[in-house]
């Protein structure tokens, strides 16, 4: 029996996979694949969403829809895997009913523990320590503007998060430098940095904001509060040096990119000038949400 694919994080995955992954939702974006409105027919993807969604959510309930299959919701307060039934259990459960499970979680080791016991392909839609459909989105959306991204400045300012530690497997992979501007109060996750250390990853690593943006090709934010974070007045002070605004973006190229996963806080991590100003494509880093997650459930599914 050929082995379950699941989409756990980027890391896992080698760089031909990843570039034949994002080909294929560029294929299916564009219209080339033909009878890409069937390609799921009779295939149904369950959700697990055990913290808040709305662009996760809705890219991959629409994207089985338009690929011709369906998608169940399972809000975690509604079935009994909050009242205890084990996440091994569900995923043995889950198996006969449904062709793949997407879950968004705290616990990574509840995303390992699923996949570990899924007959079926399971999808990281995010958890406390990484978010790899967002960087999917993110590397399609910088190449369909820019082209390739291999060997470009991305910077990142603020938290050391879970979006963070995506961005460091994807530079990884997809051969760019990573500058992480962070407080040193909220690093990236130690064993990502072994990861990256270990995997010769081209980035660096500083306090200094401004560094960071000088000559940046990419210049990417997201919220100083994560779901589930619950020191906001700590984070606020810590992470307020670190704002992206038009001063900062006026340091990087003159092309730069300024890029956020959604949802932002206006005026906190980024300014409304920037997020809504002529660099900042986030529009269509959400809209990709949807067709870099068809390239992952297709490939899961093929
Ligand atoms: N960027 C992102 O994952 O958004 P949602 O939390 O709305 O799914
Ligand atoms: N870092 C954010 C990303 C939201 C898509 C969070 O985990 O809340």
């Amino acid at each position: 029996m050929a082995a379950v694919k699941h989409f756990l994080d980027l890391h896992s995955f080698d760089a031909k996979t990843l570039r034949d992954i994002l080909n294929l939702g560029l294929e299916i974006k564009s219209g080339k694949k033909s009878n890409a409105n069937k390609l799921l027919a009779g295939k149904t993807l369950a959700m697990i969403f055990e913290k808040p969604s709305t662009r996760t959510r809705v890219s991959f309930e629409v994207g089985m829809i338009q690929l011709g299959g369906n998608a169940i919701m399972m809000g975690g307060k509604d079935s009994q895997l909050d009242r205890g039934e084990t996440v091994a259990d569900t995923a043995r459960v889950l198996s006969r009913y449904v062709d793949a499970i997407m879950i968004r979680t705290d616990d990574p080791a509840k995303l390992t523990d699923l996949a570990e016991h899924a007959e079926v392909p399971v999808i990281n839609g995010l958890t406390d320590s990484s978010h790899p459909c967002q960087l999917m989105a993110d590397v399609m959306t910088y190449e369909e503007h820019r082209g390739p991204i291999a060997g470009k400045k991305v910077v990142w300012c603020g938290d050391g998060n879970n979006v963070a530690a995506s961005f460091m497997h994807a530079a990884g992979r997809f051969g760019f430098h990573l500058s992480l501007a962070l407080p040193a109060e909220l690093p990236l996750d130690d064993e990502v940095l072994q990861w990256a250390k270990a995997e010769g990853v081209d980035f660096s690593i500083t306090q200094d904001a401004d560094e960071a943006c000088s000559g940046a090709d990419l210049v990417v934010t997201d919220t100083w509060v994560s779901m589930g974070d619950k020191d906001a007045d700590k984070r606020h002070k810590l992470l307020s040096p670190f704002q992206v605004d038009e001063r900062r973006m006026a340091l990087a190229k003159k092309d730069a990119l300024f890029m956020h996963c959604l949802p932002a806080h206006r005026d906190e991590e980024v300014t409304t000038n920037v997020i809504d100003g002529p660099q900042s494509v986030i529009w269509d880093e959400a809209e990709n949400r949807l067709h870099a997650q068809k390239g992952i459930l297709a490939w899961c599914l093929s």
